[in-house]
C-alpha cells in the first residue's frame, strides 16, 4: 500500500505533518515523529514579537541601570543572531536526524524582517518554508483591503529571496474567504495551511480574571478546515494541507477525501504522543484495504465539492430544518 504523497514538490513518506508548536522545537521529538511515521514536520515558528518583546525587556532593564543606550543597535542585532542561530542549529539538527523533510516556520509582522529570516533559514538547509501569517481583525485604522494586501506584499518579497517552496498558514478571518484562498494560490506559493488555530482568552466568572482559554483543539473543530478543503481542493492553484481537529484516523481520512494533499496535526500529539501517529496510519491502511484503495491518488478529492454527488452541502450553512422534522438534519 503506497502512501506517499508529493506536497510542495517535497516526497512525504506518508500524509500526516507534525504541526508547527512547542512539539517540534526539539530534535530528540521529531527523531521520534520521524521514527513513527510522520511523513514531514513543521518547526515551531520563530517570531519576529518574541524577538522584539526579548529586546524591549532588555532595553527597559539597561534604562534602569543606567546603561548608555546608544550600544543598543549592537544589541539589538546581537539578540536576533542569538535566537536565529538556535534556530538554525535545530534545522541543522533535524536535518541530520531524520530523513522526512524539514519545513522551517516565521511569524513575521513586519515585512522587512522577513526576508532575513527566510535567506537564513533557507542556508541552513530547510526543505520549505511555512509562514504563519495572521493579523486580527480588530484593527480599527486599516480597512479590510489594506489587510489583504498585506499578505500579497510578504509573499512577494519572501518569493523573491528564496528558492525553496513556501507554504502559506492562514486563518479563516478574511472577508471573502473562498476567493481570498483562490487568490492566494495564485501567488506562487506552493500550498496553503488551512487554517492556524490561535491562543484565546475566557473568563474566569470565580476570579473576574481573564485567562486562557483550551489550548489544544476538540476533534470538533475538524468541521471548519473539512468545508473549506472539500470546497478549494479543485479551485486552486497549489496544494492544500488542513489543519485544526484532526485526531485520528477517521478524520484523516475525511480530509484526505475532501482533497487534502496532506493532513496536520498537534493537539492529538500533544495529547497521545508520537505513537500515535502509527495508530492514525494504520487505521487509514486498514480504510483503504477495505475499500480496495491502493495510494492516496485513488480516492483523494473524492469528496471534493466539485465531486461529491451533493456539492450543495458544503455551502448550506443554516440549521433551517434541523430541528423541523427531518430524520438527518440537512
Ligand atoms: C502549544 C501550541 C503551540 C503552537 N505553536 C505554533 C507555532 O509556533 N506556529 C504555528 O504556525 N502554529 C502553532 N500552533 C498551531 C498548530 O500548529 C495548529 O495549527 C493548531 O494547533 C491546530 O491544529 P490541531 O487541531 O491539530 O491542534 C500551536 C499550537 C499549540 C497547541
Amino acid at each position: 500500500m503506497d502512501l506517499t504523497t508529493n506536497y510542495m514538490g517535497l516526497t512525504l513518506p506518508s500524509p500526516i505533518i507534525v504541526g508547527s508548536s512547542g512539539l517540534t522545537g526539539s530534535v530528540d521529538k521529531i527523531a521520534a515523529f520521524a521514527h513513527h511515521g510522520a511523513g514531514a514536520v513543521v518547526l515551531k515558528s520563530i517570531f519576529e514579537e518574541e524577538i522584539l518583546f526579548e529586546y524591549e525587556d532588555i532595553l527597559k532593564e539597561a534604562q534602569g541601570e543606567g546603561v548608555n543606550l546608544e550600544q543598543f543597535d549592537y544589541f539589538d542585532y546581537y539578540l536576533k543572531g542569538k535566537k536565529l542561530s538556535s534556530y538554525v542549529d535545530l534545522i541543522e539538527a533535524a536535518k541530520q536526524a531524520v530523513d522526512v523533510p524539514i519545513l522551517a516556520s516565521i511569524n513575521c509582522i513586519y515585512s522587512h524582517e522577513w526576508i532575513a529570516f527566510a535567506d537564513r533559514i533557507q542556508k541552513a538547509g530547510a526543505d520549505a518554508l511555512e509562514l504563519n501569517m495572521f493579523f486580527l481583525p480588530s484593527d480599527f485604522e486599516r480597512s479590510a483591503r489594506e489587510q489583504e494586501e498585506a499578505y500579497f506584499r510578504i509573499i512577494d518579497k519572501v518569493l523573491a529571496s528564496v528558492s525553496i517552496p513556501v507554504a502559506l498558514k492562514i486563518s479563516h478571518y478574511f472577508s471573502n474567504l473562498g476567493p481570498m484562498i483562490q487568490k492566494l494560490s495564485r501567488t506562487g506559493v506552493k500550498a496553503l495551511v488551512l487554517f492556524n488555530r490561535f491562543f484565546s482568552p475566557d473568563i474566569d466568572i470565580d476570579t473576574l480574571k481573564v485567562k486562557p482559554s483550551f489550548v489544544f483543539s476538540s476533534p470538533v473543530e475538524l468541521a471548519m478546515s473539512l468545508r473549506w478543503i472539500a470546497i478549494m481542493a479543485r479551485k486552486v492553484d497549489c496544494d492544500l494541507a488542513a489543519s485544526t481537529g484532526v485526531h485520528d484516523g477517521p478524520a484523516l481520512i475525511k480530509q484526505l477525501l475532501a482533497g487534502a494533499t496532506a493532513v496536520q496535526t498537534v493537539s492529538s500529539l500533544y495529547r497521545h504522543g508520537p505513537a500515535h501517529i502509527q495508530a492514525m496510519l494504520d487505521n487509514l491502511k486498514n480504510w483503504m484495504k477495505t475499500h480496495d484503495y491502493h495510494s492516496l491518488a485513488d480516492f483523494r478529492g473524492k469528496l471534493s465539492q466539485e465531486t461529491a454527488s451533493n456539492p450543495a452541502v458544503y455551502e448550506r450553512v443554516q440549521f433551517m430544518r434541523y430541528f423541523g422534522g427531518e430524520k438527518d438534519g440537512t
